[in-house]
Protein backbone atom coordinates (compact mmCIF):
# COMPACT_ATOMS: atom_id res chain seq x y z
CA UNK A 1 0.00 0.00 0.00
CA UNK A 2 1.23 3.45 -1.31
CA UNK A 3 2.80 5.68 2.15
CA UNK A 4 1.47 8.84 -0.07
CA UNK A 5 -1.87 10.18 -1.06
CA UNK A 6 -2.76 12.35 -3.29
CA UNK A 7 -5.39 15.27 -3.02
CA UNK A 8 -6.56 17.04 -5.95
CA UNK A 9 -8.66 20.56 -5.40
CA UNK A 10 -10.30 21.45 -8.43
CA UNK A 11 -11.56 24.81 -9.31
CA UNK A 12 -14.06 26.26 -11.79
CA UNK A 13 -14.73 23.50 -14.40
CA UNK A 14 -13.65 20.51 -12.19
CA UNK A 15 -15.58 19.53 -9.81
CA UNK A 16 -15.12 15.78 -9.98
CA UNK A 17 -12.99 13.15 -11.45
CA UNK A 18 -13.27 9.95 -12.87
CA UNK A 19 -12.44 6.00 -12.59
CA UNK A 20 -11.58 5.86 -8.79
CA UNK A 21 -11.55 2.27 -7.31
CA UNK A 22 -14.10 1.99 -4.75
CA UNK A 23 -14.95 6.04 -4.74
CA UNK A 24 -16.78 7.28 -2.02
CA UNK A 25 -18.10 11.06 -1.24
CA UNK A 26 -17.01 11.38 2.33
CA UNK A 27 -18.33 14.46 4.82
CA UNK A 28 -15.53 15.31 7.12
CA UNK A 29 -16.29 17.68 9.91
CA UNK A 30 -13.23 20.21 10.75
CA UNK A 31 -12.49 22.72 13.70
CA UNK A 32 -13.09 25.51 11.11
CA UNK A 33 -16.15 24.46 9.88
CA UNK A 34 -17.58 22.43 7.02
CA UNK A 35 -15.34 22.23 3.62
CA UNK A 36 -16.60 23.50 0.33
CA UNK A 37 -18.01 19.69 -0.41
CA UNK A 38 -17.60 16.36 0.43
CA UNK A 39 -14.75 14.78 -0.69
CA UNK A 40 -14.37 11.88 -3.15
CA UNK A 41 -11.63 9.13 -2.05
CA UNK A 42 -10.80 6.26 -3.73
CA UNK A 43 -7.91 4.37 -5.58
CA UNK A 44 -6.74 5.46 -8.76
CA UNK A 45 -4.06 3.12 -10.28
CA UNK A 46 -2.55 2.25 -6.71
CA UNK A 47 -2.46 5.89 -5.85
CA UNK A 48 -4.74 6.44 -2.97
CA UNK A 49 -6.79 9.72 -3.61
CA UNK A 50 -8.78 12.46 -2.50
CA UNK A 51 -10.64 15.02 -4.63
CA UNK A 52 -12.09 18.18 -3.69
CA UNK A 53 -14.14 20.81 -5.44
CA UNK A 54 -12.71 24.20 -4.21
CA UNK A 55 -16.26 25.88 -4.86
CA UNK A 56 -18.24 22.92 -4.47
CA UNK A 57 -20.42 20.85 -6.63
CA UNK A 58 -22.68 23.52 -8.63
CA UNK A 59 -20.04 26.48 -8.10
CA UNK A 60 -21.32 27.93 -4.99
CA UNK A 61 -18.23 29.01 -3.02
CA UNK A 62 -16.63 32.77 -4.04
CA UNK A 63 -13.15 32.42 -4.13
CA UNK A 64 -13.20 34.81 -0.88
CA UNK A 65 -15.97 32.61 0.85
CA UNK A 66 -13.88 29.12 0.10
CA UNK A 67 -14.07 27.52 3.82
CA UNK A 68 -10.27 27.67 3.47
CA UNK A 69 -8.89 26.36 6.26
CA UNK A 70 -11.71 23.86 6.37
CA UNK A 71 -10.63 22.48 3.15
CA UNK A 72 -6.75 21.34 4.26
CA UNK A 73 -7.33 20.53 7.75
CA UNK A 74 -9.96 17.76 5.96
CA UNK A 75 -7.71 16.85 3.28
CA UNK A 76 -5.33 16.02 6.09
CA UNK A 77 -7.66 14.14 8.02
CA UNK A 78 -8.19 11.84 5.24
CA UNK A 79 -4.85 11.24 5.10
CA UNK A 80 -3.31 13.55 2.34
CA UNK A 81 0.36 14.06 1.91
CA UNK A 82 0.52 15.95 -1.30
CA UNK A 83 -2.03 18.68 -2.79
CA UNK A 84 -2.72 19.24 -6.56
CA UNK A 85 -4.22 22.43 -7.21
CA UNK A 86 -5.78 22.91 -10.15
CA UNK A 87 -7.51 26.01 -11.29
CA UNK A 88 -8.01 28.69 -13.96
CA UNK A 89 -5.99 31.56 -14.61
CA UNK A 90 -5.65 34.53 -16.26
CA UNK A 91 -1.83 35.51 -18.36
CA UNK A 92 0.02 38.21 -18.46
CA UNK A 93 2.61 36.85 -21.10
CA UNK A 94 2.13 36.59 -24.87
CA UNK A 95 3.52 32.93 -24.74
CA UNK A 96 0.97 31.48 -21.91
CA UNK A 97 -1.66 30.93 -24.40
CA UNK A 98 -5.64 30.08 -24.06
CA UNK A 99 -5.52 26.03 -22.87
CA UNK A 100 -1.76 26.03 -21.41
CA UNK A 101 -0.90 24.85 -18.42
CA UNK A 102 1.65 26.97 -15.69
CA UNK A 103 3.10 24.86 -12.88
CA UNK A 104 3.53 27.89 -10.22
CA UNK A 105 6.51 28.49 -8.04
CA UNK A 106 6.24 31.54 -6.87
CA UNK A 107 2.84 33.44 -5.11
CA UNK A 108 2.03 36.84 -4.70
CA UNK A 109 -0.90 37.13 -2.27
CA UNK A 110 -2.57 40.15 -2.78
CA UNK A 111 -6.05 38.50 -1.18
CA UNK A 112 -7.32 41.08 1.99
CA UNK A 113 -10.43 39.18 3.47
CA UNK A 114 -9.84 35.71 4.35
CA UNK A 115 -8.46 33.60 7.36
CA UNK A 116 -4.71 33.00 6.63
CA UNK A 117 -3.28 30.49 9.26
CA UNK A 118 -4.07 27.79 11.42
CA UNK A 119 -1.99 29.63 13.82
CA UNK A 120 -3.47 32.63 16.21
CA UNK A 121 -2.66 33.24 20.00
CA UNK A 122 -2.10 30.21 22.10
CA UNK A 123 0.24 28.88 19.24
CA UNK A 124 1.84 31.28 16.79
CA UNK A 125 3.99 29.81 14.43
CA UNK A 126 5.70 31.37 11.23
CA UNK A 127 6.49 28.99 8.46
CA UNK A 128 9.03 29.92 5.37
CA UNK A 129 7.29 30.47 2.74
CA UNK A 130 10.36 31.53 0.20
CA UNK A 131 9.66 28.21 -1.91
CA UNK A 132 5.72 28.23 -1.47
CA UNK A 133 5.50 25.38 -3.96
CA UNK A 134 6.73 21.43 -3.38
CA UNK A 135 8.87 21.54 -6.87
CA UNK A 136 8.88 17.22 -6.72
CA UNK A 137 5.12 17.50 -6.86
CA UNK A 138 5.11 20.14 -9.58
CA UNK A 139 7.49 18.31 -11.62
CA UNK A 140 5.24 15.42 -11.50
CA UNK A 141 2.35 17.06 -12.79
CA UNK A 142 4.34 18.66 -15.57
CA UNK A 143 4.71 15.04 -16.96
CA UNK A 144 1.93 14.08 -16.88
CA UNK A 145 0.11 16.87 -18.36
CA UNK A 146 2.69 16.77 -21.52
CA UNK A 147 2.39 13.05 -21.87
CA UNK A 148 -1.64 14.24 -21.80
CA UNK A 149 -0.72 16.64 -25.07
CA UNK A 150 -0.40 19.75 -23.36
CA UNK A 151 1.92 22.80 -23.63
CA UNK A 152 3.56 23.59 -20.01
CA UNK A 153 5.60 26.30 -18.73
CA UNK A 154 7.29 25.01 -15.69
CA UNK A 155 7.85 27.66 -13.21
CA UNK A 156 5.72 31.16 -13.27
CA UNK A 157 4.90 33.84 -10.34
CA UNK A 158 0.92 33.48 -9.77
CA UNK A 159 -0.91 36.80 -8.45
CA UNK A 160 -3.74 35.79 -5.70
CA UNK A 161 -6.43 38.58 -6.27
CA UNK A 162 -9.71 38.72 -3.70
CA UNK A 163 -12.13 38.86 -6.81
CA UNK A 164 -14.75 38.26 -7.64
CA UNK A 165 -14.38 41.43 -9.50
CA UNK A 166 -11.62 40.75 -12.41
CA UNK A 167 -8.79 43.14 -12.16
CA UNK A 168 -8.67 46.79 -13.86
CA UNK A 169 -6.68 47.55 -16.57
CA UNK A 170 -4.18 49.92 -14.32
CA UNK A 171 -4.32 46.56 -12.18
CA UNK A 172 -3.13 44.08 -15.42
CA UNK A 173 -0.68 46.06 -16.68
CA UNK A 174 0.88 47.13 -13.04
CA UNK A 175 1.12 43.29 -12.05
CA UNK A 176 2.58 42.27 -15.71
CA UNK A 177 4.63 45.32 -15.90
CA UNK A 178 6.04 45.87 -12.53
CA UNK A 179 5.26 43.12 -10.07
CA UNK A 180 6.80 40.16 -11.97
CA UNK A 181 3.56 37.99 -11.86
CA UNK A 182 2.61 35.66 -14.92
CA UNK A 183 -0.43 34.48 -14.10
CA UNK A 184 -3.63 35.50 -12.17
CA UNK A 185 -6.34 33.70 -10.23
CA UNK A 186 -8.78 33.90 -6.88
CA UNK A 187 -7.92 31.06 -5.28
CA UNK A 188 -4.30 29.75 -4.54
CA UNK A 189 -3.67 32.11 -1.51
CA UNK A 190 -3.99 31.34 1.17
CA UNK A 191 -4.34 27.72 -0.17
CA UNK A 192 -0.64 27.48 -0.42
CA UNK A 193 -0.12 28.73 2.88
CA UNK A 194 -2.34 26.76 4.82
CA UNK A 195 -1.07 23.83 3.11
CA UNK A 196 2.62 24.64 3.96
CA UNK A 197 1.71 24.92 7.42
CA UNK A 198 -0.28 21.22 7.33
CA UNK A 199 2.98 20.41 6.29
CA UNK A 200 1.56 19.24 2.57
CA UNK A 201 3.18 19.20 -0.35
CA UNK A 202 1.26 21.81 -2.38
CA UNK A 203 1.61 22.25 -6.35
CA UNK A 204 -0.46 24.58 -8.70
CA UNK A 205 -1.16 23.32 -12.01
CA UNK A 206 -2.73 26.84 -13.03
CA UNK A 207 -4.96 26.51 -16.63
CA UNK A 208 -4.98 29.23 -18.44
CA UNK A 209 -8.18 30.39 -19.97
CA UNK A 210 -7.95 34.43 -21.07
CA UNK A 211 -5.18 37.30 -21.46
CA UNK A 212 -7.19 38.96 -17.99
CA UNK A 213 -7.43 42.57 -19.44
CA UNK A 214 -3.85 43.80 -20.81
CA UNK A 215 -3.63 42.49 -23.97
CA UNK A 216 -4.24 44.77 -27.01
CA UNK A 217 -5.73 42.18 -28.90
CA UNK A 218 -7.89 40.78 -26.62
CA UNK A 219 -10.92 42.37 -24.90
CA UNK A 220 -11.53 42.14 -21.35
CA UNK A 221 -12.13 38.91 -19.69
CA UNK A 222 -15.62 37.23 -19.23
CA UNK A 223 -16.99 34.11 -17.95
CA UNK A 224 -18.04 32.43 -20.33
CA UNK A 225 -14.70 32.93 -22.65
CA UNK A 226 -13.10 31.05 -19.49
CA UNK A 227 -15.94 28.51 -19.44
CA UNK A 228 -15.49 27.57 -23.14
CA UNK A 229 -11.50 27.10 -22.66
CA UNK A 230 -12.20 25.39 -19.63
CA UNK A 231 -14.78 22.67 -20.75
CA UNK A 232 -11.97 22.06 -24.01
CA UNK A 233 -9.29 21.67 -21.01
CA UNK A 234 -10.99 19.53 -18.95
CA UNK A 235 -10.38 15.86 -20.43
CA UNK A 236 -6.53 17.28 -20.47
CA UNK A 237 -6.82 18.20 -16.93
CA UNK A 238 -8.62 15.05 -16.28
CA UNK A 239 -5.40 12.88 -18.03
CA UNK A 240 -3.50 14.48 -16.39
CA UNK A 241 -4.75 13.77 -12.81
CA UNK A 242 -4.66 10.19 -13.88
CA UNK A 243 -1.40 10.03 -15.54
CA UNK A 244 0.22 11.26 -11.89
CA UNK A 245 3.11 8.68 -10.74
CA UNK A 246 1.82 6.00 -8.17
CA UNK A 247 4.73 6.67 -6.01
CA UNK A 248 5.35 10.46 -4.85
CA UNK A 249 8.33 11.91 -3.66
CA UNK A 250 8.03 12.05 0.45
CA UNK A 251 11.51 14.44 0.62
CA UNK A 252 11.57 17.26 -1.31
CA UNK A 253 14.21 20.08 -1.59
CA UNK A 254 11.26 22.39 -0.26
CA UNK A 255 11.14 20.10 2.78
CA UNK A 256 6.98 20.65 2.65
CA UNK A 257 6.86 17.79 5.39
CA UNK A 258 8.57 19.46 8.05
CA UNK A 259 7.74 23.26 7.86
CA UNK A 260 6.74 23.14 11.35
CA UNK A 261 10.32 21.59 12.30
CA UNK A 262 11.50 25.63 13.20
CA UNK A 263 8.53 27.74 12.99
CA UNK A 264 6.58 27.63 16.41
CA UNK A 265 7.65 30.41 18.18
CA UNK A 266 5.43 30.10 21.74
CA UNK A 267 7.26 28.88 24.22
CA UNK A 268 6.01 25.25 25.19
CA UNK A 269 4.44 25.72 28.61
CA UNK A 270 2.28 28.32 27.38
CA UNK A 271 1.26 26.57 23.86
CA UNK A 272 -2.86 25.93 23.84
CA UNK A 273 -2.89 22.10 24.32
N1 LIG B 1 -9.46 33.10 -13.44
C1 LIG B 1 -9.44 32.92 -14.76
N2 LIG B 1 -9.08 34.06 -15.41
C2 LIG B 1 -8.86 34.98 -14.45
C3 LIG B 1 -8.46 36.33 -14.45
N3 LIG B 1 -8.20 36.96 -15.59
N4 LIG B 1 -8.34 36.96 -13.28
C4 LIG B 1 -8.58 36.31 -12.12
N5 LIG B 1 -8.97 35.04 -12.05
C5 LIG B 1 -9.10 34.37 -13.19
Amino acid sequence: MSDTMLAVIGGSGLYEIEGLEGAVWQEVSTPWGAPSDAILTGVLDGLPMAFLPRHGRGHVHSPTDVPYRANIDALKQLGATHVLSVSACGSFREEMKPGDFVICDQFIDRTVDRKKSFFSSGCVAHVSMAHPACRALGRAAADAARTAGVTVHDGGCYLAMEGPQFSSLAESRMYREHWGADVIGMTNMPEAKLAREAELHYATVAMVTDYDSWHPDHGEVDVTEIVRVLTGNSARAREMIAGMPSRLDHRCDQACDRALEYAIITAPDRRDP
